[in-house]
């Protein structure tokens, strides 16, 4: 069926595109984003340069994208600022280089900050789609992400059709947006699996600019089996949770699971699947990964529900040579829904997160380098831990070949204060903190979950102060800190 919008190249398309305007790009993970036109975007920046004008836009996604997006734009100079969450090394390098103002924010609050016009005007909403109707009814392809409010605010829409999806992941999206307040209700999730909204975004046909078509897949990178450490992590996870099923602080039939991004999330959920105590689930996350595919396959992930299916291009091709087996098992939701406060918390969801590092007492560093260099940002991690029915961190004990203790005496960035964590685990153990003091906290997670070769300098710390209700010391808490910028290594730290 020929389409009443008018039919663009990449360049056509960037060529619309002005110094200055505001970009809505829909990408959740690399899943779902439009990578012809961001190409064509970059190079059209270049070309501005090389003719000595200026040329950035500003650029709001879902969350991280990939290579063609982040990357490419970040080469070119072409970002004046970036909001949310993202993963690219040059994105990365721009950011802490100055040269792209970044702010973070949690994912479940960006569409609405949208509505609200907190974020000022937006000229273009740019989106991946499988297919399109005469009707402006779009059909998205692997991620959802914030595109159906970036569709809504936006002047102007640019589609990318991508033949690299199959039109049959029609009915995999469920397309919801709350009412804003004074007039917002509770969304009516109570399972998982209920699907509250519609399988396409419609928008009125007159904003569509033009459709781009590509055929380019998901630049999504397959995982290679965890290492000893990471699979330790995951042993150490699930034996928590199968202790915690028979001493019945968590029901027998368990509790919907969110789980974090890269390879020790992958392997948390792998060592899951594999305990014998821990029943068949679902998830309630943001991202689904290879692992949670696998287990699908296997029957012992039930259900997942999410915003992206982040699957290698292995996986994919999996997932859409068996679309039949998977839409019963899946739906995708916008990032407002999945790590929706409300939602998690009726649902009650186990998170299970990443840290960069984590202090004695609990607080978590998710984002910052030694405090100060971003790593990739927040994500969903706040929406989930804050909320969570049991909010569990995870990281190796050690970081950088055992120089950097990732147990320091007080992070050097906070993005989840004490009150919000359950449990921190590492290759070494589990301190389950809750109902403990912080000076209970402190020797729980010195003891359990920090690397023998920092034990005792921690323990040193804690005893440099006598009195208080945490023991804290504030000339030598960031000592390990400290310590690796003059040497390179945490060791030596508090003697
Ligand atoms: N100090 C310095 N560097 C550290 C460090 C520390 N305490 N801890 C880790 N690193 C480095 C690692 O050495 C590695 O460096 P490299 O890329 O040069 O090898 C890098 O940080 C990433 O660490 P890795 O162990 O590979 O982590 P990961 O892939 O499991 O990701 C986070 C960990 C924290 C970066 C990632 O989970 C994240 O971005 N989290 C925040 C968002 C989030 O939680 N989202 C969840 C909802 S989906």
């Amino acid at each position: 069926m020929s389409l009443p919008f008018p039919k663009l190249t990449a360049a056509e398309a960037a060529s619309l595109i002005n110094h200055g305007e505001v970009l809505g790009i829909n990408a959740f993970t690399a899943a779902g984003a439009p990578k012809a036109i961001a190409r064509a975007i970059a190079a059209r920046a270049r070309e501005e340069h090389a003719a000595g004008r200026p040329f950035k836009v500003g650029m709001i996604t879902g969350a991280s994208t990939g290579p063609s997006l982040d990357g490419e734009l970040a080469k070119a100079d072409a970002v004046s600022f970036r909001t949310p969450f993202q993963s690219d090394p040059d994105m990365r390098r721009a950011i802490n280089d100055g040269k792209v103002q970044f702010f973070d924010m949690h994912l479940s609050v960006l569409q609405q900050a949208m509505r609200y016009g907190h974020l000022g005007k937006v000229n273009w909403a740019i989106v991946e789609a499988c297919d399109v109707g005469p009707d402006g009814s779009i059909t998205l392809t692997s991620s959802v992400g914030a595109a159906p409010t970036q569709c809504r605010v936006a002047d102007k829409i640019l589609i990318e059709l991508s033949s690299a999806h199959p039109k049959a992941l029609h009915g995999f999206h469920d397309i919801y947006e709350p009412a804003d307040p004074p007039h917002r209700r509770e969304i009516p999730i109570y399972r998982p699996s209920d699907r509250i909204g519609s399988p396409v975004i419609k928008v009125p046909p007159s904003k569509i600019a033009g459709i781009v078509e590509s055929n380019i897949g998901d630049e999504i990178n397959g995982f290679p089996p965890p290492g000893a450490e990471a699979q330790r992590i995951g042993e150490n996870v699930a034996n928590f949770l199968a202790s915690e099923i028979r001493r019945g602080t968590l029901p027998a039939s368990f509790l919907p699971i969110q789980s974090g991004v890269g390879d020790t999330a992958n392997a948390v959920i792998g060592a899951m699947g594999e305990h014998p105590d821990i029943p068949p689930f679902e998830m309630y996350s943001e991202v689904l990964q290879d692992s949670v595919f696998n287990l699908m396959l296997k029957g012992k992930v039930k259900f997942g529900s999410s915003v992206a299916l982040t699957a290698s291009a292995e996986m994919r091709k999996q997932i859409y040579g068996n679309l039949d087996f998977f839409r019963p098992r899946i739906v995708l939701r916008p990032q407002e829904i999945t790590n929706h406060p409300e939602v998690i918390r009726r649902l009650g969801v186990i998170s299970i997160n990443t840290a960069i590092e984590a202090d004695i007492f609990g607080n978590i560093n998710s984002t910052h380098v030694l405090g100060k260099d971003l790593m990739n940002g927040i994500g969903g991690s706040g929406d989930f831990t804050r909320n969570a029915f049991l909010s569990i961190f995870t990281c190796p004990s050690t970081a950088k070949n055992g120089k950097i203790s990732t147990i320091v005496p007080l992070v050097s960035h906070m993005d989840h204060s004490e009150h919000s964590v359950a449990a921190v685990v590492t290759e070494q153990g589990v301190a389950d903190l809750r109902g403990t003091s912080p000076n209970e906290r402190a020797r729980k997670i010195i003891e359990n979950c920090a690397h023998p070769d920092f034990r005792e300098p921690l323990l040193r710390y804690c005893a440099a102060t006598k009195k208080g209700h945490t023991p804290q010391s504030l000339g030598k808490a960031f000592a390990f800190h400290q310590r690796f910028m003059e040497t390179g290594d945490m060791h030596g730290a508090i003697e």
